[in-house]
């Protein structure tokens, strides 16, 4: 149970992506995809306790938009008819602007290197001679049925925007729900990116929390400031440091076909500051483009006011994957011994976890009766293997945030040392009250 007494450590952040790819790794959170064949570009794999993490994060999405009860959840096909990308403009306008080096081969997008490099074609690694730009579109082509023709072309969806403006009508009828409303939707999307990369950041497959809120004209502007701060204030309630986190606004040259207005929450990752999430006040562009694809009258008849209208509609659109990259980067700590995750107890895959201090049949025998206990109300797990100092090391990389050990002095007088992950300190409690105490110190956790 004992640890060296803490000599206060200069902590440092995540500086080097390397670092947290092999803590995942080695911990089970995430693999690379296919790694007994040499991997495949730009896919993942979540192990055991990424899954937990990865869980958490929808669940905590989920709840914040479903509780409410202005919003209706959804969950629609990832194969849809392909008109759908023709009326959202992705068939046309879903492009990036590819580059390749003639001599090194490597490849870019031509809007996110120097501009001198694209009129100089001098590529930006070798010298080598860079081509032309050609429009690249991002969307994975595949066919329905057995025929491999033009006309039995469907698409991985992009985003799973367009599952939501399609139901639109389906879900108001059903749900009866009235403007102002929103319908959200957790779910698979697919690019083909031309420079995927940064770890889990940029993939070509990947999760997306995304929720279209469905409002008057004119009243707009209003809930897009009210979306923006909601959204922020979730990523700050799970533990994310505000210094962090910043707004970014779309100039004109930057805003996307379908917005009117669009801010971005950023991050500061080790490679710099990087789109979290975006909230966009898309206007009636997507209904009234499906309303002219489909022909079929979308409107919605406001039954107070007699009027009918297309609804404007303000996205909030956060990837699942990226927001727990964020999770994971934000929560690296590293002193120069001790290598911890202070994930926030939401957030963590196990909430506790009971440590027999030796594997003594009367230990364990205790230990299993507590951790009966604790996992009826907390995701936790229990760990005999190997000294104490090391499995405490070994939950602090997972970023368990509470150690609970049972040793003799538990026999006698029934009570259980717990140890908390970010400060190492330890206190003696009741075994009776362990549960209680534990929902007492995550309900307060960012007090
Ligand atoms: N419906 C709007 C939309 O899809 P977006 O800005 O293209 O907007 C929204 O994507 C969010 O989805 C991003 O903020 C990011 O978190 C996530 N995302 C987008 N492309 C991604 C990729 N290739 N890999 C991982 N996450 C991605």
């Amino acid at each position: 149970m004992s640890e060296a007494t803490p000599v206060p450590r200069e902590v440092k952040d995540l500086k080097d992506m390397n670092d947290l790819v092999s803590l995942c790794k080695r911990r089970g959170f995430v693999f690379p995809s296919s790694e007994i064949y040499g991997g495949i570009n730009a896919c993942w794999d979540y192990g055991p306790l990424g899954v937990e993490l990865k869980r958490n994060v929808k669940e905590l999405w989920w709840k914040a938009m479903t509780d409410r009860e202005d919003i209706e959840g959804l969950d629609a096909a990832i194969l849809m008819h392909p008109r759908v990308w023709e009326a959202s403009g992705h068939v046309e306008g879903f492009v990036d602007p590819l580059i390749d080096c003639k001599k090194c081969k490597s490849r870019f997008r031509a809007d996110k290197i120097p501009a001198g490099a694209v009129s100089s074609k001098k590529c930006p690694e070798c010298g080598g001679e860079l081509t032309e730009p050609r429009q690249f579109n991002l969307m994975f082509k595949t066919f329905m049925g057995p025929v491999e023709e033009d006309a039995a072309v469907v698409y991985l969806r992009p985003e799973t925007a367009q599952g939501i403006y399609v139901n639109f009508l389906n879900v108001h009828q059903s749900s009866r729900q009235k403007v102002p409303f929103g319908i959200a939707q957790i779910g698979k999307a697919f690019r083909n990116e031309i420079t995927p990369g940064n770890f889990i950041f940029r993939t070509r497959e990947f999760e997306q929390m995304e929720m279209q809120y469905f409002v008057k004209p004119g009243t707009d502007m209003e809930w897009f400031e009210k979306w923006k701060q909601a959204r922020i204030e979730w990523h700050l309630a799970h533990g994310i440091r505000r210094s962090k986190l910043r707004f970014h606004e779309h100039g004109k040259g930057e805003l996307a076909h379908y917005a009117r207005a669009a801010f971005d929450i950023e991050y500061e990752f080790p490679f710099g500051w990087q789109e979290l999430e975006g909230i966009h006040n898309r206007g009636d562009f997507d209904l009234s483009r499906h309303q002219k694809f489909s022909g079929k009258k979308l409107e919605y008849f406001d039954e107070d006011s007699k009027e009918r209208f297309l609804p404007y509609i303000i996205e909030t659109s956060a990837g699942c994957d990226r927001s727990l990259l964020v999770a994971l980067v934000d929560a690296y700590r590293f002193d120069g011994e001790r290598t911890w995750l202070s994930l926030h107890p939401s957030l963590a895959p196990y909430k506790a976890a009971i440590f027999p201090l030796m594997k003594k049949p009367e230990l364990l025998e205790y230990s299993d009766r507590i951790f009966g206990e604790v996992k009826k109300r907390f995701h936790a797990t229990t760990d005999s293997a190997g000294s104490i100092g090391k499995r405490y090391r070994r939950h602090d990389e997972i970023g368990t945030p509470i150690g609970v050990t049972i040793d003799y002095d538990t026999l006698s007088n029934h009570t259980v040392t717990i140890r908390h992950r970010d400060s190492m300190a330890q206190e003696r409690i009741p075994a009776q009250n362990i549960v209680q105490i534990l929902e007492q110190k995550f309900a307060s956790w960012n007090a």
